[in-house]
């Protein structure tokens, strides 16, 4: 049993601390690479670990976005645009995926920069990445500023509108893990595989 612990209070620690708290517990994080474009119809592509699902009827997605002044390129966009990708990060992607995570200028497409392809989107203005094997064309519902501090953020949530998925990874609308291959992130610069997978059955109660 876990009997020695630490109990710590947020308040009184310095911010940096509770971020290394959360990212080093809450995983592995999955990672939604983000397509939007600016108003000016620029390009932008990054990764957010804060990010999930959030529920099943609309589908619905959601990431923060970290506070910055100015603010992230993505979280501009959202607001201006009302409209994201989400694309699945896999193994084969995710070096290009954290030459995306640079922090570029607003006019730098950072589709150029990792050698990533855009694809047309179907409702939606920002691009697909065709090398992602699941794409979700979003449209924005709401963002919540959670908080203003230094490493505060704003929440992100949006309808996905539009599903692409590599026939080659499903059947029946269920995904096969093990061709899809996705990569999800831990503490630090660390990531890990989604390779190693087991089974339980939930009671039948
Ligand atoms: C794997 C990974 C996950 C990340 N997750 C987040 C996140 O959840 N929130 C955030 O604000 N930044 C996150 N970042 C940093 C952003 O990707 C980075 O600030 C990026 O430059 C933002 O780009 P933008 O200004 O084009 O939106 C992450 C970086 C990496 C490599």
């Amino acid at each position: 049993m876990h009997t020695e612990k630490l109990a710590i209070d947020p308040a009184s620690q310095p911010p940096q601390d509770s971020y290394k708290l959360l990212i080093g517990s809450v995983v592995p994080r999955p990672i939604g690479f983000i397509s939007s474009v600016s108003a000016g119809g620029v390009p932008n592509l990054a990764p957010f670990s804060f990010f999930n699902a959030v529920c099943g009827n609309p589908p619905v997605v959601c990431f923060a976005s970290g506070v910055r002044q100015p603010p992230k390129d993505t979280l501009a966009n959202v607001r201006a645009t009302g409209e994201f990708v989400v694309n699945i990060v896999t193994e084969e992607i995710a070096e290009k995926m954290n030459l995306t995570s640079g922090e570029y200028p607003a006019g730098v497409s950072e589709f150029a920069i990792a050698g990533l392809t855009p694809v047309a989107s179907d409702l939606v203005q920002p691009p697909c990445v065709l090398e992602s094997p699941v794409n979700m064309e979003c449209k924005l519902l709401q963002i919540i500023e959670v908080s203003t501090r230094p490493l505060g953020g704003s929440l992100v949530l949006g309808e996905v509108v539009r599903f692409h998925i590599d026939r080659a990874i499903t059947q029946n609308f269920r995904v096969d893990a093990e061709k899809l291959r996705a990569i999800g992130r831990m503490g630090g610069n660390e990531y890990t595989h989604t390779r190693s997978r087991f089974e339980m059955i939930r009671p039948g109660v």
